[in-house]
């Protein structure tokens, strides 16, 4: 019987094809990470904000640090904005 199919060794293309994908995949995830909301940051002030209205005491447009031009209007401010992982809310 005649050997028909070569057997499969990795070469020189099978290289450059694996080189190619492994570059998009770390293309794509460096991009992703650059598109994250900003967090809300983990110290005293925010883990004990509770509600929009407190969030907007600094974050509205005369506050101390204002959202910027064209913010959302939206009022779940941690679905965008990770919530601080200590948080407590506006309880005591
Ligand atoms: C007493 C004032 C005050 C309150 C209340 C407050 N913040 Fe802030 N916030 C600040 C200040 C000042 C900064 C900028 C300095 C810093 O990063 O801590 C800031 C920064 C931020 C940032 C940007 C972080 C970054 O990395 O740029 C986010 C997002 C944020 N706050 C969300 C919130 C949310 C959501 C709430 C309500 C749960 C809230 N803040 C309540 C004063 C406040
Ligand atoms: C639908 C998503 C969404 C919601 C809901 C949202 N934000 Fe934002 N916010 C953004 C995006 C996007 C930016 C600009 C990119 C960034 O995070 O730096 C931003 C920016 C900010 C900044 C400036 C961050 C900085 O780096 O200086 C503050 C402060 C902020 N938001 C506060 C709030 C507060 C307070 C609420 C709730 C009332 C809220 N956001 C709700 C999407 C959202």
């Amino acid at each position: 019987m005649p050997e028909s199919r070569k057997s499969w060794r990795i070469g020189k293309r099978d290289t450059i094809f694996f080189l190619i994908v492994a570059a998009v995949v770390v293309a794509l995830s460096l991009g992703s990470q650059e598109r994250r909301t900003a967090a809300t940051p983990n110290d005293a002030v925010h883990i004990q904000a509770g509600s929009r209205n407190g969030c907007l005491a600094c974050h509205d447009s005369e506050g101390v640090q204002p959202q910027p031009a064209g913010h959302t209007k939206a009022d779940q401010c941690f679905q965008c904005h990770l919530q601080p992982e200590q948080w407590v809310g506006d309880k005591p």
